[in-house]
């Protein structure tokens, strides 16, 4: 038996969710396929469990992507405030975290309810634990086999995200299909992940558990956070964040003193000479943190012993500290990816392929990725909403 639909989304994720319900507003028929059993499976576990579902910061350059304009026209469209007042509409109580993260102050469940409500009053309908066989395209219509039956539709959306945590089911499928139907794809690596440290660096992996308020920098990107220190190398979100503009090969730095101005050790061996540079160092950062570098620097003793040279060349390495990482934890352990479907091949407007008419893709498939702190989410909702407008 086949279902015709006027338009099948692949994904019961956030975007997915999003452009149903945009779409089954104004009337169109709309079927969710979703592999697992479950809608929403990276929104309940986002944000530790409460999701952190935008931030009130959003603006194009938070986003990384090979045409850093194509987010504008969605995200002006379908903005923070927007999604706060679905929020609030369902009584979903919230807060702010902290640099405009916006959590819920329950439980992420209650965001996968609304959304699954919201589908339902839009008439939308979800085949969920569909294992999808094949997509075809007869010219006319696209057909989605699944164990099921076969279901038609005239437009086609892919919503399957990214291949983060493979372990929840995710997979390059996204690519494959836009493949199959000759889009280009942006090479895909892991995003918002830990990086890990090896040789040189290994008297840092010491420090595990250990985290310090840091700049952190790849290239010109630059994150203020928190740096945490774990048993294979970098984490936190200072470095999640940098993550994403690292390559392999390339090194990053850190700022372990951020609001110290230039010349402080030197200040502070003229104010007080008889202080050990350690305690020194341990009075802005953890006190194992504080050990190790002074070992690097192979410093010890009182200021007054140590020649203002050494000192000077302290400052500048404590506020550029080079680590080269030697890898990062992979998809395994990444939040997000950068890369994906090419944005050059859809409409900023309507996500919709130019080459393909009818073939539409949204959220984490496309190649763009939001800085960690709910921009992710922010992109789903509002690259769903804009393509939910056009179906
Ligand atoms: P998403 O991955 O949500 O949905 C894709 C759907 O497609 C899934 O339901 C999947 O099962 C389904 N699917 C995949 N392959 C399929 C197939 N072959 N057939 C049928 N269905 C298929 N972001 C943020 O803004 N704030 C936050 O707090 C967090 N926290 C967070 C924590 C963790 C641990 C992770 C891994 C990620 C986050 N993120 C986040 C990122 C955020 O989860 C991500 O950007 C969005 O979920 C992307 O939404 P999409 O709808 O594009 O993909």
């Amino acid at each position: 038996m086949t279902d015709h639909y006027d338009a099948i989304i692949l994904g019961a994720g956030a975007a997915g969710m999003m452009c149903a319900l945009r779409a089954g507003q104004r009337g169109r028929r709309v079927l969710i396929v979703e592999k697992l059993a479950r809608p929403g499976a990276k929104i309940l576990i986002s944000g530790g469990g409460r999701c952190n579902f935008t931030n009130i910061h959003t603006a194009p350059d938070r986003f990384i992507s090979a045409n850093p304009h194509f987010v504008k026209s969605a995200l002006s469209r379908y903005t923070p405030r927007d999604f706060l007042s679905l929020v609030e509409g369902h009584g979903i109580a919230w807060h702010e975290k902290t640099l405009g993260q916006l959590f819920c102050d329950g439980s992420a469940r209650q965001i996968v309810d609304m959304l699954v409500e919201e589908v339902g009053q839009a008439g939308g309908t979800f085949a969920l634990g569909q294992e999808i066989a094949s997509v075809s395209h007869d010219g006319e219509r696209f057909t989605v086999e699944t164990q099921d039956g076969l279901f038609t539709a005239q437009k086609l959306v892919i919503a399957t995200g990214g291949p983060s945590i493979p372990k929840m089911g995710a997979t390059g499928f996204a690519y494959d299909l836009a493949r199959q139907f000759g889009l280009k794809v942006v090479e895909p690596r892991p995003a918002l992940v830990p990086l890990t440290l090896k040789g040189e660096d290994l008297l840092f992996r010491e420090l595990s558990g250990v985290s310090s308020d840091v700049i952190a920098s790849a290239g010109k990107a630059q994150f203020r956070e928190a740096a945490l220190f774990t048993h294979r190398g970098l984490s936190g979100p200072a470095i999640l964040q940098v993550s994403s503009f690292w390559r392999p090969g390339d090194s990053i730095a850190i700022d372990f003193f951020p609001d110290r101005p230039a010349d402080w050790l030197l200040t502070a061996k003229r104010e007080e000479p008889r202080r050990a540079i350690r305690n020194l160092l341990g009075e802005g950062l953890p006190e194992r943190l504080a050990a190790v570098l002074a070992e690097k620097l192979a410093l010890d003793g009182p200021l007054q012993e140590i020649a203002d040279k050494r000192l000077r060349a302290a400052q500048e390495r404590l506020s550029r500290w080079a680590f080269t990482p030697s890898g990062s934890e992979g998809f395994a352990k990444a939040e997000v990816t950068v890369g994906g479907i090419a944005t050059a091949e859809l409409s900023s407007q309507t996500m919709e392929s130019k080459k393909r008419p009818g073939l539409y893709a949204i959220g984490e498939a496309v190649d763009v990725t939001g800085w960690l702190g709910g921009y992710n989410f922010q992109w789903a909702w509002a690259s769903g909403n804009a393509c939910g407008l056009a179906l």
